[in-house]
């Protein structure tokens, strides 16, 4: 990605800018002030940064304010104000919105996008961002709010690597981890995405798990340490997982599908004798039922993976 402007422009660069408040080595802006965002917001403040906020609802900017942010009552200002934004909104169509009504305001400026997108709209805001003169990060943050600003926190980030280099000091006030994983700006979504696929899906099973037990009498404080155990060896069955996936062999040595499939029969029915919603044990036992009914019977688990790859690519 070739950007020609790395610093922020001279204003005088910048017909449309407007004349920036500050604008201090250490000097950030931040568009979207949800829970994410207020959060990225304290930790910036926390650790000195000059951050002007902008937000649609207006009110939500007060207790950045109260905390020395300045609020700018226009996003073009809010961008001009500081040579890197960040912007933390609910979805790409937000920020595709926001940017494509400021392309002025983009120039010589380096935004970082925070926002939950897919990899090909980060790529259409980085093109964008690019096109306009900007320089783009695109980035996920991989922890939940209460835990931004921590040393264990991780944001991932992926397109124009200069932008993380030249505002590490900003962005590291967010997590100790800043990873980048490579030019694409694509790249940080997908990787999101992925874990976030894991860890819904995780969730949704932990939720289903809490039910059962509970209609069986257990409290959930009974079961809690048990789960947390089956997620330890879950953890350490991702590496096994993966081989067997790379290889698109799936040995069957250590498990089989006609195995699982009557535990997932036995989830069904005793989730089913209970009340119990069965959407998630269902969708398991329908995926080892059709892994089997394909020729995979004697195979693992991993086999159910020839259900969800995509097609190989053409050259
Ligand atoms: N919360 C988390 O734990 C978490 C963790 C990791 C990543 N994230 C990601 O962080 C991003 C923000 O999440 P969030 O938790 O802060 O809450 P959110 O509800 O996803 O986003 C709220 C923010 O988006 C703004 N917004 C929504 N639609 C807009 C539009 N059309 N134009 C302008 N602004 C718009 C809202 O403005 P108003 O205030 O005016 O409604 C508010 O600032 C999301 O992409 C989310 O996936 C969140």
């Amino acid at each position: 990605m070739n950007i020609p402007a790395r610093q922020p422009a001279p204003l005088t660069d910048a017909p449309d800018a407007h004349e920036p408040p500050r604008t201090t080595a250490t000097s950030i802006a931040l568009l979207g002030l949800g829970p994410m965002g207020s959060a990225l917001g304290h930790a910036l403040l926390r650790d000195g940064h000059d951050v002007t906020v902008w937000n649609r609802t207006a009110a939500r900017t007060a207790p950045l304010q109260a905390e020395g942010a300045v609020a700018a009552t226009s996003v073009a200002d809010a961008i001009t104000a500081s040579p890197v934004t960040l912007i933390c909104l609910r979805d790409s169509a937000a920020v595709e919105d926001l940017l494509g009504r400021h392309p002025d305001a983009i120039r010589g400026r380096a935004i970082i996008n925070l926002s939950s997108s897919t990899p090909d709209e980060a790529r259409r805001i980085g093109q964008h961002v690019t096109a306009n003169g900007g320089a783009y990060l695109d980035g996920a943050v991989m922890v939940p709010t209460p835990l931004v600003g921590h040393d264990d926190a991780l944001v991932i980030f992926s397109g124009d690597r200069t932008v993380l280099d030249q505002y590490r000091p900003q962005l590291a006030s967010l997590a100790g981890r800043l990873d980048w994983l490579g030019d694409d700006p694509g790249l940080a979504a997908v990787h999101d995405l992925g874990m976030l696929d894991l860890y819904l899906t995780g969730m949704a099973g932990f939720l289903h798990a809490a039910a059962l037990v509970q209609a069986e009498g257990v409290r959930l404080d009974q079961f809690l340490p048990y789960a947390i155990a089956i997620t330890d060896v879950l953890r350490d069955t991702l590496a096994p997982l993966a081989d067997e996936v790379g290889a698109r062999h799936y040995p069957g040595d250590e498990d089989t599908t006609e195995m699982e499939l009557r535990v997932a029969e036995h989830i069904l029915g005793a989730s089913g004798a209970k009340g119990v919603g069965l959407a998630v044990p269902r969708l398991v036992h329908d995926l080892l039922a059709d892994a089997i009914a394909s020729g995979y019977g004697a195979s693992g688990f991993a086999s159910i993976y020839e259900q969800f790859a995509a097609p190989t690519p053409t050259p």
